[in-house]
């Protein structure tokens, strides 16, 4: 253990580094060094190999170069500099040998390094590299760069990404970056940092240069523009909407930009497109979490190609959809709506599962004109979709893509109804409704939702057992269980909000983490609202069920926690031996 005095500590006896040899040091705060002594001088260095942690004593030096053991990346033993690229400079320290005692100046620890960190991290985002990644974002958060910064360098990145080698389908890469974002907010430490990477990782991959977009000349004015963008959105034409967005930005109506994206993602044409309205509230909070000036690039990119997707041909079902949608809603424009919270939710609910499209869209029609507060419809709209996440048959294709999709899209219209206005929320709830009759072929059983469910409770000592109960039900895949266990940990009163912490702690550090993040983050958030709903245990019900069922039984535990161990100090070896 040192000693210190001033800015020197003292490390060790001269005695226990015989010439030739090294030896490590633990510092107190938990870093460790390395000491050397070559031909009688000593040497001190931080014991981590910059490159990805392995204990530098383990190295071999020769002519005054230092050489790791692991990947042979070698450094200059006095000052650190290393021969290699992409590799950091290795930090060494100044030593003052005292008699039979050797000190070493370990100088100021502050973090200095965003900015090369940043880069590291912008190399393993075009590299796609897990480790590389892990290691520069657990850096960037130990030096105390803020969660923001970290992911606006990834944004740029995805931005650039997404706008050389994607379509529309790069709203994938966005719900990821999002929901990881609001996910990992949930979590500290570990969990965090696989919250982070793993949307990091999703959206990783190569990013070139495009071609500037300049605004239209003038005279253009917003009243043009907004109709232009309904009317390409309509045709289909993506690559005529990128220069209208970019030029009512340019002109300062930026604000009037997102209603418009919302309102066109949710016209009748683009039903059974259930990806468009969710990823454009999506690229909405990008906008929220970055402001304009980081996010416009990508929402400009992506938003064009969302709302100016050309569907295909439509088959009976979605035509069908398509044309009673334009005729009932003429009907919605005289409507009264967010009249009244108080509606047969159970007959709605038996509408909507009614395999009856017809039904179903006058069902929505109805509860609309009825003035129900789409706040209420929507929170409805959401426990229905957590009730088919708790009852679906597991036993060939639980239809989980299709069911997170119900549950994620409805609960993205708070945030249509938030930035479009009612009238947009109102269109997305017919939305949700096709989305519901399009998965059919699930078959699961109709159940009104005020139906009471099971009151038995979990047979456990405490809360901890409970959870662990859980955990193991998930962790050996045991789907018929492990939504009975969760409903029983429910009934006996423990805490709802760290059994969802679990799973989805659970769920982030499996493979299928990444699938998992937009499901988790929405139960995260709509838990709260559902409070008193007889139908609020679904939501975690079902959440219990989709991550044990998707599980891939692998985990990516190592690549995070050996980088959150790299930006503490600490060795690959002592990593591995805790
Ligand atoms: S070269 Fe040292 S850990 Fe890779």
């Amino acid at each position: 253990m040192e000693h210190q005095t001033q800015h020197w500590v003292k490390v060790a006896e001269l005695s226990e580094v015989p010439e030739g040899k090294s030896k490590a040091v633990q510092m107190e705060e938990g870093r460790s060094i390395a000491l050397f002594n070559v031909d009688g001088r000593i040497y001190a260095t931080d014991n981590q190999c910059p490159h990805m942690g392995y204990p530098l004593t383990r190295g071999t030096v020769r002519n005054g170069i230092l050489t790791c053991d692991w990947h042979r990346r070698s450094f200059d033993l006095e000052g650190g500099g290393c021969f290699h690229v992409e590799c950091d400079d290795l930090r060494t320290f100044p030593v003052d040998v005292r008699g039979s005692e050797i000190w070493i100046e370990p100088g100021d620890l502050t973090y200095r390094r965003g900015e090369e960190h940043k880069q590291l991290l912008r190399e393993g985002l075009l590299s796609e590299d897990r480790w590389t990644m892990s290691k520069a974002i657990s850096l960037l958060l130990k030096g105390g760069v803020p969660e923001e910064e970290v992911m606006g360098t990834i944004l740029e990145h995805v931005s650039r990404h997404i706008a050389s080698s994607h379509g529309a389908e790069g709203g994938s890469d966005v719900s990821r970056l999002i929901n990881g974002l609001r996910v990992g907010r949930r979590y500290t430490d570990a969990d965090r940092l696989i919250a982070v990477t793993t949307s990091a990782c999703s959206a990783a991959g190569p990013a070139s240069e495009r071609l500037e977009v300049v605004p239209l000349p003038e005279p253009v004015t917003w009243e043009k523009i907004s109709q232009w963008v309904r009317n390409f959105s309509y045709e289909g034409q993506s690559g005529r909407i990128e220069r209208c967005l970019f030029t009512a930005y340019h002109k300062g109506d930026a604000e009037k930009l997102r209603p418009l994206l919302f309102e066109c993602a949710v016209e009748p044409h683009f039903i059974d497109l259930s990806h468009i309205p969710l990823y454009v509230s999506y690229l909405s909070e990008v906008i929220d979490e970055f402001g304009w000036e980081r996010a416009s690039e990508l929402v400009f990119y992506l938003g064009a190609q969302l709302i100016g997707h050309r569907p295909e041909e439509p088959e009976r079902y979605r035509r069908d959809a398509i044309q009673l949608m334009r005729q009932i809603l003429p009907t919605l424009e005289s409507a009264d709506l967010e009249q009244t919270d108080e509606f047969d939710e159970d007959a709605f609910v038996e509408a909507l599962t009614s395999v009856n499209l017809q039904r179903s869209f006058e069902a929505v029609q109805t509860v609309l004109t009825d003035g129900i507060k789409l706040e209420r419809l929507i929170t409805t709209l959401v426990l229905l979709a957590a009730d088919r996440m708790a009852h679906t048959p597991v036993n060939v294709d639980a239809g989980w893509e299709n069911l997170t999709t119900e549950l994620n899209l409805a609960a993205s219209l708070r945030s249509a109804q938030q930035v479009g206005g009612n009238k947009v929320a109102a269109k997305g709830i017919f939305h949700v409704a096709w989305q519901i009759f399009a998965d059919r072929w699930i078959n699961i059983p109709s159940r009104p939702l005020s139906q009471s469910l099971s009151k038995e409770k979990l047979d456990v000592a405490n809360e901890a057992e409970g959870i662990k109960h859980i955990v193991d039900a998930i962790e050996t895949l045991n789907v018929q269980e492990v939504g009975t266990r969760v409903l029983g940990y429910l009934n006996a009163g423990y805490c709802p909000e760290r059994l969802i912490e679990q799973i989805g702690h659970t769920a982030l550090w499996d493979d299928t983490g990444n699938q998992v993040l937009p499901t988790l983050r929405t139960v995260f958030e709509e838990w709260k609202r559902a409070e008193g709903h007889p139908a609020q245990p679904q939501l975690l019900v079902g959440l219990a069920r989709y991550v044990t069922d998707i599980r891939s039984n692998t985990d990516n535990k190592s690549a995070a926690t050996t980088a959150m161990r790299f930006a503490e100090g600490r060795t690959t070896i002592e990593v591995f031996e805790e």
